[in-house]
Formats: C-alpha cells, sequence, structure tokens
C-alpha cells in the first residue's frame, strides 16, 4: 500500500466552474478514484484561490466587498464538484485562517534562508495572469496574448524579491535526477528550456493593493498572490502526523493545465528548495479543450456549464450522478490527456451511443438477458474452459495490465480504451461461443462455462470502470448481485477478474446507457449549445443590426425577469472599418472583457465615421443570437442606438466602466 496526494489548481473566483475547469478536477478524481482501487491511502484537494489585484478589483467593479464577493463565488466551487461525482476530502480557500498562518510560516522559512530581499520593481503587469510580462511575451500594443482585452499596465515599486536566480541549477539538477516531475515530456522540455535560459529574481509582494496576506513584520507589503497560492497544497495539511503522511512519506501528484506549467514546475519547487521541504513527485499539465471546435472564451465558458450538460444526459441515463458518469467518461475518453482537446456535444452522444450504450450498457443486458433464460437468473457453475475462454482471458489479461499501466501513468483517455476494448473482446466472444446455439443443442455444461465467463469479466469490467463512471459501477454490481464498490485501504481491488460462486442470484434490471436517438439527439443538442457557440445563424430580413427608430408611447408591459433575460453590457469600440459594398454597414470589434473582442455588425456608416467610434463605451446586447449577414459577416451582439439611419445617436456609457460590465 502507498500513499498518494492528488491536487487540481485552485480557481479563481472571478468565474463561475466551467467545462475547462471540471476537466481538471474530474480528472484529479477519477485518478485518485484508481488510486483508491489499488487500496492507497488517498488524498484529494481543491478549492478556490481568492486573493490578488485581479479579484479586489471584480469586487469593487460589483459594489461589494471582496472578502463577500470571494465567499459568494466560492460556495459555487465548493457546491459545483460533488454534483459531477468529485469526492474531494477537502476544500481550500487561500482566505481561510488555517492557510495565512502557514503561507506566513513559509514566508519566514523562506526570510531566514537569506532569499528574500527588498528592492524595487518597474514593469508590464497582466492582472489576468496575475504575472509581470516581458516586452517579448507581449503583442502589439502591448497586448497580453492570454488577456487582450486589457492592456498590460505598467506598475512599479517597492517589493520583496526571491532569490529564484539561486535555484536554476537546482531546478535543473532535479529535473535530470526526476525525469517523471514534469510530464507529459513534451512540457518537461519546454521548462527546461526555460530554466536553462537563466532565472531572474521573482517579485513577490505588492504595496499597490491590500487584498492579500500580509508579509509577516512589514504589514505595508501583501504576498504576491501566486506565492499565497502555490503553498496551499501543502499550507492544509495540518499537524506533524498529516505533513509527514502526505508531503514527506506520499506521492504528490500536482494535475494542472498547461497555462499554470512554469508557477508549478519552476516557482514552487524553488519555493519548496528554499523552504526545506520535499518537492511533489510529479506535476502533470493537461492541454487545454476547445468547446464544439471553439475557443473557449470567458462568456463561452460562462455559458458550459458542465453541470447542465450532466444534468441532461442524467435524463437519459437514468440519475444526475449518471449524467456525470457520462460527461466524465467522454471528457476523460475523447481528449487525450495531455494535448488539447475539442469537447464536442455532437461526438459524445454519438460515444455516448456506441461506447457506453452498444459495447458495455449492451454487454450487461444480453448477458444478464441469457441468463435470465438458461441459467434461472442464477451464477452459473463455471466448468471446463475450452480455447475460446483461454483466448478471451489471455487477450483480457493483456488490455487489463495495460489499462492498469496507463492509469499509472495518468493517461486516462488510454486507460479507457483498454478498458472498453475488453468489453468489446467480450462482444466478441458471445458472438463466437453462441451460447443460444449451444442451448439449442441442450449442451448444458457449455452454455454454463459462456454465461459464468461472461460474469466474471463483467464484474472486473464494473471495478475498472469505477473510478469513471462511478454511479453506473453500482448500478451495473446490483444488476450483477455484487456489493457495490466501497474501497479499503490495503486492499487492492483491481487484481482482474476473478471467479463467481455458482448460484449466487443475479438481478437484471433497466439498460444502462439507454439510446438516444435523433429525436432525442436533436433535443439534446438544442438544449445545451450556448448561443455563444452557434457561429452562423439564420439570417432575417433586417439588413442591419441597430434599431430603426421607432418612437413608441405605449408597450408592452413585461416583468423584471423578462427584462433581465437580456444580457446588456458595456463594450469598448478598439476597431472599426466600412463593409466593402455595404454602404450603412460598419465591422467592429467590440471589446466586451471577454478573451477576445467581439466582432459586431452594425448599421451605422451613413451616421459615423469608423474613427469617430474607435474607444467609445457603447451598450451591447451581449446574448443576441448571432446574425449571419452573407460572406462570412457574422455579428455577435447588437448595439443601442436611436434615430433614422443618416442620424443616429448612439447609446454610450459615461464614467470610469470596464468593458463587459453589466448595464442594469
Ligand atoms: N488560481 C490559479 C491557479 C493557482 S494554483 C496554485 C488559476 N486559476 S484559474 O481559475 O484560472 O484556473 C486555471 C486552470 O483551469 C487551468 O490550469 C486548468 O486546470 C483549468 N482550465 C481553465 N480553462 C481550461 C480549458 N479551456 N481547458 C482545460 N483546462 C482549463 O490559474
Amino acid at each position: 500500500m502507498s500513499r498518494f496526494y492528488v491536487t487540481t489548481p485552485i480557481y479563481y473566483v472571478n468565474d463561475v466552474p466551467h467545462l475547462g475547469t471540471a476537466y481538471t478536477t474530474i480528472a484529479a478524481d477519477a485518478v485518485r478514484r484508481y488510486h483508491l482501487l489499488r487500496g492507497d491511502e488517498t488524498r484529494m484537494l481543491t478549492g478556490t484561490d481568492e486573493h490578488g489585484q485581479k479579484l479586489e478589483r471584480e469586487a469593487v467593479e460589483r459594489g461589494v466587498s471582496p472578502a463577500h464577493f470571494v465567499k459568494e463565488m466560492s460556495d459555487r466551487f465548493e457546491a459545483a464538484w460533488p454534483k459531477l461525482e468529485v469526492m474531494a476530502d477537502d476544500f481550500v480557500r487561500t482566505t481561510q485562517e488555517r492557510h495565512e498562518k502557514r503561507v506566513q510560516e513559509l514566508w519566514r522559512r523562506i526570510e531566514a534562508k537569506g532569499d528574500l530581499e527588498l528592492g524595487t520593481y518597474e514593469g508590464w503587469y497582466c492582472v489576468g495572469c496575475e504575472e509581470f510580462k516581458t516586452e517579448k511575451d507581449l503583442l502589439p500594443g502591448n497586448l497580453c496574448p492570454l488577456h487582450p482585452q486589457k492592456p498590460v499596465e505598467r506598475q512599479s515599486g517597492e517589493a520583496y524579491f526571491f532569490k529564484l536566480s539561486r535555484y536554476g541549477e537546482r531546478l535543473l539538477e532535479h529535473y535530470r535526477a526526476h525525469p517523471g516531475f514534469v510530464e507529459p515530456e513534451s512540457r518537461r522540455n519546454e521548462v527546461v528550456s526555460f530554466v536553462a535560459g537563466g532565472l531572474k529574481d521573482l517579485s513577490v509582494s505588492r504595496t499597490n493593493f491590500s487584498w492579500g496576506i500580509p508579509v509577516p513584520g512589514n504589514p505595508k507589503h501583501v504576498m504576491y498572490v501566486w506565492f499565497d497560492a502555490l503553498a496551499n497544497y501543502w499550507s492544509v495539511l495540518q499537524g506533524d502526523a498529516e505533513l509527514e503522511k502526505f508531503w514527506t512519506d506520499g506521492a504528490i501528484l500536482h494535475l494542472v493545465g498547461k497555462d499554470i506549467l512554469r508557477f508549478h514546475t519552476v516557482y514552487w519547487p524553488a519555493f519548496l528548495m528554499s523552504a526545506g521541504l520535499p518537492l511533489p513527485t510529479q506535476v502533470f499539465a493537461h492541454g487545454f479543450l476547445t468547446f464544439n471546435g471553439q475557443k473557449m472564451s470567458k462568456s463561452l465558458r460562462n455559458a458550459v456549464d458542465p453541470i447542465a450538460i450532466a444534468r441532461a444526459f442524467g435524463r437519459v441515463a437514468g440519475s444526475d450522478a449518471a449524467g456525470a458518469d457520462v460527461l466524465r467518461y467522454q471528457l476523460l475518453r475523447a481528449i487525450a490527456f495531455g494535448q488539447d482537446g475539442d469537447f464536442d456535444l455532437a461526438a459524445m452522444i454519438e460515444r455516448y451511443n456506441a461506447d457506453l450504450g452498444k459495447n458495455l450498457g449492451n454487454l450487461l443486458a444480453r448477458t444478464l438477458g441469457l441468463c435470465t433464460k438458461m441459467t434461472g437468473g442464477k451464477v452459473p457453475p463455471e466448468g471446463e474452459r475450452s480455447a475460446l475462454e483461454k483466448d478471451l482471458r489471455a487477450t483480457i489479461d493483456g488490455l487489463w495490465r495495460e489499462a492498469i499501466d496507463a492509469w499509472d501513468r495518468v493517461e486516462p483517455h488510454r486507460a479507457l480504451e483498454k478498458t472498453w476494448a475488453i468489453a468489446a473482446a467480450a462482444n466478441q466472444y458471445v458472438d463466437r461461443a453462441a451460447p443460444w446455439a449451444e442451448d439449442k443443442k441442450g449442451n448444458r455444461a457449455r452454455v454454463d462455462t459462456i454465461l459464468h465467463t461472461l460474469l466474471t469479466v463483467l464484474g472486473g469490467l464494473s471495478s475498472l470502470v469505477w473510478p469513471v463512471l462511478p454511479a453506473k459501477s453500482d448500478e451495473m454490481r446490483a444488476q450483477l448481485g455484487l456489493p457495490a464498490i466501497r474501497p479499503e485501504q490495503g486492499t487492492d481491488c483491481l487484481k482482474g477478474i476473478a471467479a463467481r460462486r455458482a448460484g449466487e442470484a443475479l438481478k437484471a434490471g433497466a439498460p444502462l446507457f439507454p439510446t438516444v436517438d435523433e429525436d432525442g439527439a436533436r433535443a439534446l443538442l438544442e438544449t445545451l449549445t450556448p448561443r455563444e457557440a452557434i457561429a452562423t445563424s439564420t439570417p432575417t430580413s433586417t439588413p442591419t443590426s441597430t434599431p430603426t427608430s421607432t418612437p413608441t408611447s405605449t408597450s408592452t408591459p413585461i416583468t423584471y425577469d423578462q427584462f433581465s433575460t437580456v444580457d446588456l453590457r458595456v463594450g469598448i469600440v478598439r476597431t472599426c472599418e466600412r463593409v466593402p459594398k455595404k454602404d450603412k454597414l460598419l465591422r467592429l470589434a467590440v471589446d466586451l472583457g471577454e478573451a477576445e473582442p467581439r466582432t459586431i455588425i452594425a448599421g451605422l456608416a451613413l451616421s459615423f465615421q469608423p474613427e469617430q467610434l474607435v474607444g467609445r463605451k457603447v451598450v451591447v446586447v451581449a446574448n443576441l443570437a448571432p446574425r449571419d449577414f452573407g460572406k462570412g459577416l457574422v455579428s455577435h451582439g447588437m448595439l443601442l442606438a436611436t434615430g433614422p439611419s443618416e442620424a443616429l445617436a448612439l447609446a454610450t456609457i459615461e464614467g470610469d466602466v470596464s468593458p463587459g460590465a453589466k448595464v442594469k
């Protein structure tokens, strides 16, 4: 038995839980459940990252205190994960006292080592990344490639510097001595070349805002949010016994997205080296997801609610938990862990029908159906194995080992591929062994051997799928007359397929994954595809997206709820140009605080020169379905204006507001 501690990044609370953050969290849970099955003593941690300039500003913008804002948002994360069948042992919030105290302890240890020094900094800061950028990191116009909607800021002041430059050699030595420290290999190469290129000292405190953990002995400084955040993995282990168990003695796996690789593989190990603490065993960086082929901008991310996806599939698969299983399977099977991948709803439905329904679900249904008919609904005795059974067992043994190896290498997609290959092999075996033909011939012993073999394979599969399909594993096992998997420390539940005792009762039940037919698929796609993800929409007869002025004195009253379905946002016009051959239309790039400015086509050209609009703060209907003007012209929103088309007045906003602010 070994110890295994897995962590997710702690998520910033300026966002809600979305498919991207669900991906890491589900992967961590699945890997953890795999270790539970092995009988390991395990622990899983997730939580929220609540300090820093970004969150302080977001709270101010919403007119609430940072403490109130972060609590409300953190609650949403804590409530979300169990709905996706994630069973973390602990949920850390960086504003908790238990965390703050330990981070200050870490600071003191590093200070005592002589690795912190007061100095001054000046540089380009991206508040979105919470990181200084060098000029070569930036796009023209001082834009961060990850957050181009807000230019980076020139920031300067007094700060403590961590002597990162002292740790380059030691880090390189660590990567050499522990080739598995950074995975996958391509990421390790990236990190090694970054460190080999020379490390600069890192500023780890700020004085220009106060929403952070005070620096011990100099409370005019708060700690840099990444110093505070990275420490969470260690800070939550309270007391010597816990620390020894999971930090000193156990294997520690940090699962992260590739966006935060450097923080976890360079800064964090250097802090730990300085503090004289052991390093994690492995940092595994997975790739980034797109949704239906589109980059997940913030508005799209928010629109793709993983819980809504799980619920919708739950209506087909029998329960919310079953729906979560389907989502877990799709995320971990369709995307090679470590590489970028696309989450596509239509592909999810196809895979649901094929892998879950036709392969695994059908294997269970046909086996139990045959048992009901031929063995009185009981486990038959095994009898003598023929070449068919011996072949099947040899195939399964190989696949089983490959599945286990894949889990050990943190390759869930491969583990699932091998697991489903076992189900496919068993389905082929039924076809070849043809128990119905043996039954007709009155060959009782053969029928028993075949059905016994299938029941043992299904029993094995029900445990091998548990890390990803915990709810459906329970259901499978109930039908197979087996107790639900509740792993016990020290007991390896993954030893392979095990014989069953003859005479045990089976309980054939509803199909595990009822097929989604064409109508069902269409309905699922319609409910789940967010407007932001629709690339084109049906053209309407109005050739302009600005309304023509129709003075109205009366209109039908609507409720506040009806009004609030219209998402009005402040947008800043970043660029504006005429549309060739369309004398009324302008094409605008409007910044709504999303990852990329939106393209909006508006009938403003008779009233404005393009350059008059650049920089204006306009009011945008942000959730209007995209409108296709043909020839690749698609408008993703509408501006508000009044007046005749040659003398329009534009609704604009005064004052210091950020792009994306809600207009209420
Ligand atoms: N607060 C920091 C992490 C501190 S850890 C000490 C942070 N938070 S975050 O909310 O921005 O979350 C980033 C993580 O969310 C990524 O590393 C990844 O795990 C996940 N993802 C966010 N968007 C994603 C995709 N589009 N695709 C896959 N994962 C994504 O950074």
